[in-house]
Order: C-alpha cells, then sequence, then structure tokens
C-alpha cells in the first residue's frame, strides 16, 4: 500500500524518479533506533496530554519494544519507498499494531523536529566513541615519552635543526592538541546536549504535550530547546562537529607526516612494528607507513565533509528545507573515517620502535646550540643584539672550517669575541642545553615531567 505520509492531498503517488532522489533510508536507517527511543518517549507525553489511555500507550511502548528487536536482528528494514527511516519505522509500527493505535504517535510531532534531535543523540553518542578513541591514542603517546623520557633530538623549525629538545618534549606536544580536540568534543556536546522534540514541523505544537519530559527521557540534560524553529532549522550542532572531527584528522595528519618522515632511511628516527606497516607488491624490501599515509589522506576527507556541509547551510532560509537532508552523510562518514582510522593509529604509535641513538646523534648537529652561546653571553653581560652576532660569527667559522661549535679551539673564540671564554664549552653540549631551558613548559627534563604528570592527570578526567 501507499507508505506516504502525506497522501490525503495528493491524487498520484510520487514518480520513480522522486522516489529514488528523494530517499535517504539507505544511509539515514543508522538512526533507527534513537528514532524508537524518540516514539517512546512522545508516546509518554502523549500519554500524560490525555491523548493515549495507559492501556494504549502499554500497547504503543509493547509494539515499539518488538519492532526494535526487529530492527536489532534485521527482520525489519526500511525500503526506498519508506523514503527515509522516520516514515519506515511508521510503517513497521502500524504492521505491528494496527492503523488504529499505530496511527496515533504521529500527533504532535513532524520529521522536523525528529531527524534534528536524531541527529544530536547519535553525534553525541560518537562524540563519545571518538573522545575515547583520543584517549587511547593519548595514552600510547604518553607511554611512548615516558619510555622515552630522557632521549634527546633535534627540534626543528622550517623542518630545520633549530636547538635540541626531549623527544618525550615532542611527543607530548602533540598530545597536548589532541587534549583541546578532547575539550573541544566535551564541550561541543554541552551545547548539544538540548532537544528539539517538541517543535512539530517549525512551530510547535496545540497538543499540550511536554517537551522538557522528553528531552529528559532522552537524556538531554539542557532541556528542550527555545525556538522550535531554530530547533528544525538549526545545524550548526553539526558543522561543529564536523570541524572538530576536521581538526582531528588534522591533528592525526601532522603526526603522520612526521612518522612518514622519521621512517625514512635518511633520518630512521623510528621503525613501524611489521604488523602497523605494509609491503609492496614488487620491492621486497619495502615496508611502508601506510597507517600514518592513510591518516594524512583521510584528513583531507574529513575537510570535505566540512566545507561540504557549510556549503550546504550556507544562505538557507528558516524553517526547515530538505537541503538539510544532505546534512547526516558528510558528518556518518567522518564518525565512521575516525572509529576505524583512530585504533590503527595507535597501535601504528603503540608498537613502534625509536632510534634513540641515531636521535642523540643529531641533536646537536646544524649548529643548534648556537642559541646556548648567545644566552651564555647575555648571562655574562652582553646585550643580545651583540651576543647574536657573536654567535653567527661562530657558526660562519665553523661552517668555512667544516667543523661543529665545539671543535673551535679557545683561540678561535677569543679572536671572535673577547667575551668568548673557555667557560662558554659548558653550555656546548646537549645535556646542558636542556637542562637549562627549566621554565614553564620548557624542555628541561625536570618541566617535562611535569608537563607529563599534568597531562597524565587530564587523561584521568578526560
Ligand atoms: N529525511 C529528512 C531529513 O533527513 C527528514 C524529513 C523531513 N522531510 C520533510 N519533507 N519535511 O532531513
Amino acid at each position: 500500500g501507499d507508505v506516504r505520509l502525506w497522501g490525503g492531498r495528493f491524487a498520484d503517488g510520487p514518480s520513480e524518479a522522486l522516489a529514488l532522489l528523494s530517499a535517504s533510508v539507505h544511509f539515514d536507517w543508522r538512526l533507527a533506533p534513537y528514532d524508537i527511543a524518540g516514539s517512546r518517549a512522545h508516546a509518554r507525553v502523549l500519554h500524560k496530554a490525555g491523548l493515549l489511555t495507559a492501556e494504549e500507550l502499554d500497547r504503543m511502548i509493547a509494539g515499539l519494544d518488538r519492532l526494535e528487536a526487529d530492527v536489532a536482528d534485521g527482520s525489519f528494514t526500511g525500503t526506498v519507498a519508506d523514503e527515509d527511516v522516520h516514515t519506515a519505522l511508521e510503517r513497521g509500527l502500524l504492521e505491528r499494531l494496527g492503523a488504529e493505535l499505530g496511527g496515533k504517535l504521529r500527533a504532535g510531532r513532524s520529521r522536523n523536529d525528529q531527524v534534528a534531535t536524531l541527529f544530536r543523540m547519535y553525534l553525541r553518542d560518537h562524540g563519545r566513541i571518538i573522545g575515547g578513541l583520543i584517549a587511547d591514542l593519548q595514552d600510547a603517546l604518553v607511554g611512548l615519552a615516558e619510555t622515552h623520557h630522557d632521549v634527546a633530538m633535534p627540534g626543528r623549525t622550517h623542518l630545520q635543526h633549530a636547538q635540541p629538545v626531549l623527544f618525550a618534549h615532542h611527543v607530548l606536544a602533540h598530545v597536548q592538541s589532541l587534549s583541546r580536540d578532547a575539550e573541544r568534543l566535551r564541550q561541543w556536546d554541552t551545547r548539544t546536549a538540548v532537544s528539539p522534540y517538541g517543535s512539530g514541523a517549525l512551530a510547535g505544537s496545540s497538543l499540550g504535550l511536554d517537551p522538557e519530559q522528553v528531552a529528559a527521557d532522552l537524556g538531554f540534560e539542557r532541556g528542550s530547546v527555545g525556538n522550535s524553529i531554530d530547533g528544525t532549522a538549526s545545524r550548526d550542532f553539526v558543522a561543529e562537529f564536523a570541524f572538530v572531527t576536521a581538526m582531528i584528522g588534522i591533528n592525526l595528519s601532522r603526526i603522520a607526516e612526521e612518522i612518514i618522515i622519521w621512517n625514512t632511511k635518511e633520518f630512521s628516527f623510528v621503525t613501524l612494528h611489521d604488523a602497523f606497516s605494509t609491503g609492496s607488491s614488487i620491492m621486497p624490501q619495502k615496508k611502508n607507513p601506510d597507517i600514518a599515509e592513510l591518516a594524512r589522506g583521510k584528513s583531507g576527507r574529513l575537510i570535505g565533509n566540512l566545507t561540504g556541509l557549510l556549503a550546504t547551510l550556507k544562505a538557507l532560509p528558516l524553517a526547515y528545507n530538505r537541503d538539510l537532508q544532505e546534512d547526516k552523510e558528510p558528518v556518518f562518514d567522518s564518525c565512521d573515517t575516525l572509529e576505524v582510522l583512530l585504533p590503527a593509529f595507535t597501535g601504528m604509535m603503540a608498537t613502534l620502535t625509536v632510534n634513540r641513538e641515531r636521535m642523540e646523534e643529531l641533536a646537536p648537529a646544524g649548529f643548534s646550540l648556537a642559541t646556548d652561546i648567545a644566552e651564555w653571553l647575555v648571562k655574562q653581560g652582553v646585550p643580545f643584539r651583540v651576543a647574536h652576532e657573536v654567535a653567527g660569527e661562530c657558526v660562519k667559522v665553523c661552517e668555512g672550517e667544516g667543523i661543529e661549535l665545539d671543535q673551535l679551539t679557545d683561540d678561535q673564540f677569543a679572536k671572535i669575541s673577547e667575551h668568548l671564554t673557555p667557560e662558554v664549552r659548558t653550555v656546548l653540549n646537549v645535556r646542558g642545553a636542556l637542562a637549562s631551558r627549566s621554565g614553564r613548559g620548557g624542555t628541561a627534563p625536570s618541566a617535562v615531567a611535569t608537563q607529563l604528570t599534568e597531562l597524565k592527570a587530564d587523561l584521568v578526567i578526560q
């Protein structure tokens, strides 16, 4: 029979072309459990408003329970003819309860307020799942920092040797950005904990239903929306979710890029575990960092999901427009992408081997201790402008002779500047350079230990 929800004023059914264009059931079916939860809550407020008897409510809930079980085991599914998940589940309910009772549930609600509510519920659940996966990655990175807490490496700016840093310091920098991503998810969740159910198509309902009870029933801690037009028409919660997930992708891609570089023959900073790398079909010697490359690639996809969604939302007049049906696939894809990517990425990071010797060897290379000469001179009372010149001169001499800074002789130092006494050698080593940067947030072992403690405390809360 005709499953359309608006049959009354139409003489003809939809053309096949329209039905195919209109259908969303193939992607919004994943909202089914949330739709059924919404229906239970709605049935209760219909009863509270005197529109369902206690006995009708019981039968309604039992019917919804049966429908839920049939959805869960796959014996009931939506079809293109149903158009969307909401319509399909209404058909399922009518089939189970008959038209008399089944037909009562639609009173006072619209697919517009339904979908806005269910979408929030779905994304809130997946926001929590993604938050948990980020915490797993942070744990792996914290573990990597802890087990290599004393390893020095070349810190870089512009990808050039800049100053030596602790490897742990570098790794924890990534943990910090992931902490902000996790915080963004939590703050987004708080903003999204408001239910549009009861907004109807756009104007609310004349039936005396209680949106606040529905909100509480569905786990919306901050109650129901204050404006039914906004409740049905706004999707900034989706855009923000798409941004946060894109930002996570971008942060992963930055770690990924480093892994790819570190894993090259030239760098040889890390070796990936066999279980988290791939081979080549033609070159037998190859061991490729595909997880990192896929992370880098998928970040593009996550950015695309955000920009596509923003383009859909731009200039939409209030209230609901069918364009909004395009809001779901991008962020469903963002959830799916991160839920597959993050566990693989965490596995890669948790199992890689660090080549300490190689990192330590390169830490002082590229004159990365030149700043230490300048800062040592400042401590001797030399203005920094002069100190910078003098240290630069040291580098120039070294480059000319093909030597490192600590290979300059006392005479060479004295010739460059009267301030460069042999005591300058005390800072011309990586350990000294690291230890001297002991202020908050610095790369000294003591400061990095504080950072580690703070992050671990954060991770417990998160
Ligand atoms: N399937 C639609 C969506 O995802 C919800 C239904 C609203 N349809 C409508 N014609 N008012 O946005």
